[in-house]
């Protein structure tokens, strides 16, 4: 049977106090609608359909690239049963329909799973929640052997109603056919005025339809985004959910509340990561991989037994085996350390690959380059890449010996073996083994007094 997801989302938003589209801020570094979208697809959804209104254009725009979504414009919003009712007309009537929720971000696909199984059997299946404070919520109301009948929302509720805790997530599933009838069927005459899709629980209660509410488990599950305060405690509530996995996964954190993971972690055996770190977009750990406070790493390979010291930020690098970086070390895109590379303090490194055991301790910008095995890079040392229109690259063989301060005026290659004497500022290429200095020669007079004040 196939699964049409529909997902509501043309609210305002208006708590959040934004000009940015509510389900467009972001959790994980990722839009809310995209997370609800990611559940969609892990539920192997044959359609997904987005009801938009409120910043209809942003949010199409920001998931051009997702050909698969169905955009449905509602352009008043007139109720929760309006909304569904106008992305029904692109769904087929033999599917289920399970309406789920742009600001809802965290449910799983585990728990909307059992839903869904009862919609294909005929039934609704509705997500409800018992809550110490039920207040906004629509409440259901079951009768005295605990079958649903209605669901009541809090201004058409009566002081009884009230009092329940069972709440509506307002998830539900049920077969595309008859949920057609009975949206059609809804009317507006409540305290809202407006067409509640709640209101066909009592609808399919009548027709002798079972509505079966599922009990979440975890409130922070169905919670919704309405202010900011909501989205930090969603967003702690995610982190709290990644690093959980992790340590499932084998990896020891200092403080599982003090990582942020804002994408997907590949993990060796027996990572450790220390405090304030944060994991952005594909990170692959290798094993043993150490990771030392407040790194931040985004679409990084870091490969076994590679140690990442404390206050390092790297952006689309490569870090090879038992190679070490940091601390206060930056890797920017296409930096790719081989094994045993070191990369030290205040080193900042882009397009460059650096060989096996070759080291650049201190205090060094290397760009477009390529470094052998066994360099030694001194402190200070500069690759000048750019002219001020072009790039130029720097070769260094392996076994080289680059002084301390030397500015390397690119394209240019130091051989084989080769030094280059501190200070030096070098413009043509060093063959192998050989020695190159520009340095200035020292001027020496003994006895010489500064001038006085005139
Ligand atoms: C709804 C439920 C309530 C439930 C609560 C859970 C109804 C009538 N009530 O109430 O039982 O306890 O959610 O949070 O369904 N939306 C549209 N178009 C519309 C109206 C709403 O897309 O015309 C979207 C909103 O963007 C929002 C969602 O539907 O994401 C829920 O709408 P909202 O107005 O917040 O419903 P509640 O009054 O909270
Ligand atoms: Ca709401």
């Amino acid at each position: 049977m196939a699964l049409s997801v529909v997902i509501l989302a043309a609210g305002l938003g208006k708590r959040m106090v934004s000009d940015l589209p509510k389900v467009l801020h972001p959790l994980a570094g990722r839009p809310l609608l995209a997370h609800v979208l990611d559940t969609a697809a892990a539920l192997q959804a044959q359609r997904r359909l987005v009801v938009i209104g409120h910043g209809a254009e942003r949010v199409r725009a920001c998931f051009a690239g997702q050909d698969s979504l169905i955009w449905v414009e509602q352009a008043v919003q007139l109720g929760t049963g309006h909304a569904v009712a106008q992305a029904l007309p692109a769904v087929p009537d033999a599917d289920t329909v399970l309406v789920l929720y742009g600001d809802v971000p965290l449910v799983r696909r585990e728990t909307l799973g059992p839903l869904i199984d009862r919609a294909a059997c005929g039934g609704v299946g509705l997500l409800s929640a018992v809550l110490d404070d039920p207040s906004g919520y629509g409440r259901i109301v079951r009768d005295g052997a605990g079958r649903v009948l209605r669901i009541v929302e809090e201004k058409d509720a009566s002081a009884e109603e009230r009092a329940i805790r069972e709440i509506n997530t307002g998830i539900l599933a049920a077969p595309a056919a008859r949920l057609r009838d009975w949206v059609e069927r809804l009317d507006n005459r409540n305290a809202q005025g407006e067409y509640y899709l709640t209101d066909i629980i009592a609808l399919a209660v009548a027709e002798g339809v079972t509505v079966q509410a599922v009990v979440a488990g975890d409130a922070a599950e169905v919670a919704g985004v309405n202010d900011r305060a909501q989205l930090a405690a969603l967003e702690r509530a995610y982190q709290q959910r990644q690093a959980q996995d992790l340590m499932r996964r084998g990896a020891t954190l200092a403080d599982p509340a003090r990582l942020d993971v804002r994408g997907t972690v590949e993990l060796g055996r027996d990572v450790f990561i220390d405090v304030n770190v944060v994991l952005e977009g594909r990170v692959r750990l290798g094993d043993r991989v150490r990771i030392g406070a407040n790194c931040v790493i985004r679409d990084a390979v870091i490969e076994q037994d590679a140690e990442i010291l404390p206050f390092s930020l790297l952006e689309e690098a490569c870090v090879g085996p038992r190679a070490h970086v940091g601390p206060y070390a930056r890797l920017r895109p296409g930096a790719e350390l081989a094994e045993r590379a070191k990369v030290g303090n205040f080193v900042e490194v882009k397009k460059a690959r650096i060989g096996a055991g070759s080291k650049i301790n201190h205090l060094s910008y290397i760009g477009d380059a390529e470094i052998g095995r066994d360099v030694n890079v001194g402190a200070g040392t500069i690759t000048c890449n750019y002219d001020g229109v072009n790039k130029f690259r720097t070769v260094i063989e392996d076994g080289a010996f680059i002084g301390s301060n030397t500015a390397l005026v690119a394209p240019v290659r130091v051989g084989q073996g080769a030094t280059v004497g501190a200070g030096s500022t070098l413009s043509k290429d060093v063959p192998a083994d050989s020695l190159a200095l520009t340095r200035a020669p020292r001027k020496l007079v003994p006895g010489w007094r500064r001038p006085g004040r005139t």
